[in-house]
């Protein structure tokens, strides 16, 4: 049995025999060669085919067409022309499959690319980018399992809110009403810490959003950590040292990933390197102020165009902290000594990429968590269990959350989340 390499190996190999198998990523030639660019999942590689040495297979290998399946044996030299500088000369082919006309070129719009995603997949673009997503998860798990931290799951099922009402998916759970789809793991997060005290999850989330952006999408993959007597410097610390452990392996792992993104590997050495710069949202007025003569009210929260303004100044990410209570989540602690404020933290990535980890110290009091539910017009009685966890042994703790789509569009340098995810849902798009 033939034993195949990876178009990676081979490579590596650089001389004598070898077989690789993949797809037609490119063919050209005429009736006496034929160059064709076969595509795997480690590289691309230029193959010759001479029709003296396939008199027989001619008719059929003249038929390959793009994205067609193939299996090559051959001989691979170093050939400075060819695009990834190694070349086959075939001795063998075994043709899979021809392919049918493939349906993907570059004139297609973002909406045509949308329908074929399934064949969009394969393109040497989100290859890259599924390469770096996989680095980035992996990364996660090893940051928080090298800190002791237990994996713990929340049900997605939901029959509370967490992050206000109106970005809630409500479903149609055996027709009774008041069942949502997770926005956040924490509410049933909380509770965990209990027995676990370190926990977090990596797990899809949910939100109604109606805006279309370059940063929402309806359906994300959440890194959520919640620990038990956590200061709220603690989750700062945690989030920082995250971060920099992801974009680190990023580029240990993923440079020429980066470079087939044409994603300058420098823009984020400084997130590795330098300490994020931290500042509260009262520094932040000012900075706007001061440097754009943006002058926002107190009170209201930073829109994106804030956050992006703010972002510019820095090559890393920044931590805002102190925010008024006003535009924050009900769960929330109250500053000591400013109870105008809380200890709730937004990072805002650099360049514009927008928040991409929100997190908090946990209000103790469940009077007072109690009192925001009700001015939310939230019954308390949903959220028992909750309280429950304020009642039996409460502690400080603390947690945050990190949308992983905006961590890859960041790292990628991505113009849209979309391509952050293999198969993205927004308002209006949720098949293929
Ligand atoms: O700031 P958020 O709403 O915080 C929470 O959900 C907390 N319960 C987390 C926690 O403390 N455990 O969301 C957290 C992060 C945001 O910073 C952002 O990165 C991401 O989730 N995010 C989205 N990503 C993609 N599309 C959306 N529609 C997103 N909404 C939030
Ligand atoms: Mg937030």
């Amino acid at each position: 049995m033939t034993s195949y390499i990876s178009i990676a190996e081979a490579m590596k190999k650089g001389s004598g025999k070898v077989a690789v198998r993949g797809w037609v990523y490119r063919e050209r030639g005429s009736n006496k060669i034929k160059f064709v660019i076969l595509r795997d999942a480690t590289n691309i590689i230029q193959c010759v085919i001479e029709r003296s040495k396939f008199e027989k297979q001619w008719d059929e290998i003249d038929k390959l067409k793009i994205e067609s399946s193939l299996e090559i044996e051959g001989t691979i030299k170093e050939d400075k022309r060819a695009p990834t500088g190694y070349e086959i000369s075939a001795d063998k082919i075994n043709i899979v499959q021809i392919a049918e006309d493939f349906p993907i070129n570059k004139d297609l719009n973002e909406e045509l690319l949308g329908d074929r995603r399934h064949l969009w997949l394969r393109s040497r673009k989100m290859t890259a980018i599924l390469k770096i997503r996989s680095t980035v998860f992996g990364a996660i798990h090893e940051y928080f399992r090298s800190k002791g931290f237990y994996e713990y799951q929340s049900p997605i099922f939901q029959s509370v809110q967490c992050e206000g009402g109106s970005t809630l998916f409500k479903v149609d759970y055996f027709g009774k009403k008041g069942v949502f789809l997770a926005q956040t793991w924490q509410l049933f997060a909380e509770p965990a810490i209990f027995s676990l005290e370190k926990i977090y999850t990596v797990a899809p989330s949910f939100r109604a959003e109606e805006s279309k952006t370059s940063r929402h999408l309806t359906e994300y993959w959440h890194a959520e950590m919640e620990v038990a007597w956590a200061t709220f410097i603690d989750i700062q610390d945690y989030g920082e040292e995250l971060l920099k452990h992801v974009v680190k392996k990023v580029l240990e792992r993923n440079k020429p990933e980066l470079e087939i993104l044409e994603r300058d590997p420098k823009k984020l050495e400084p997130t590795v390197k330098k300490k994020f710069p931290r500042m509260t949202y009262d520094d932040a007025l000012k900075i706007l102020k001061d440097k754009y003569k943006m002058k926002i009210p107190w009170g209201k929260d930073l829109r994106t165009i804030e956050e992006d303004k703010l972002s510019k100044l820095y090559d890393t990410p920044i931590i805002v902290t102190g925010y008024p209570k006003e535009v924050k989540a009900f769960y929330m602690k109250e500053t000591e000594g400013n109870p105008k404020v809380v200890n709730g933290c937004d990072f805002i990535a650099p360049e514009g990429y927008g928040e991409i980890i929100g997190g908090s110290e946990r209000e103790a009091d469940p009077e007072k968590i109690k009192q925001k539910l009700i001015e939310m017009k939230e019954d308390p009685e949903q959220y028992a269990f909750y309280l429950d966890t304020r009642k039996y042994g409460s502690i400080p703790h603390g947690g945050f959350g990190m949308g992983v789509e905006r961590i890859i569009s960041w790292i990628c340098g991505l113009t849209t989340i979309k391509d952050a995810i293999p198969f993205p849902r927004t308002m209006t798009r949720f098949s293929p």
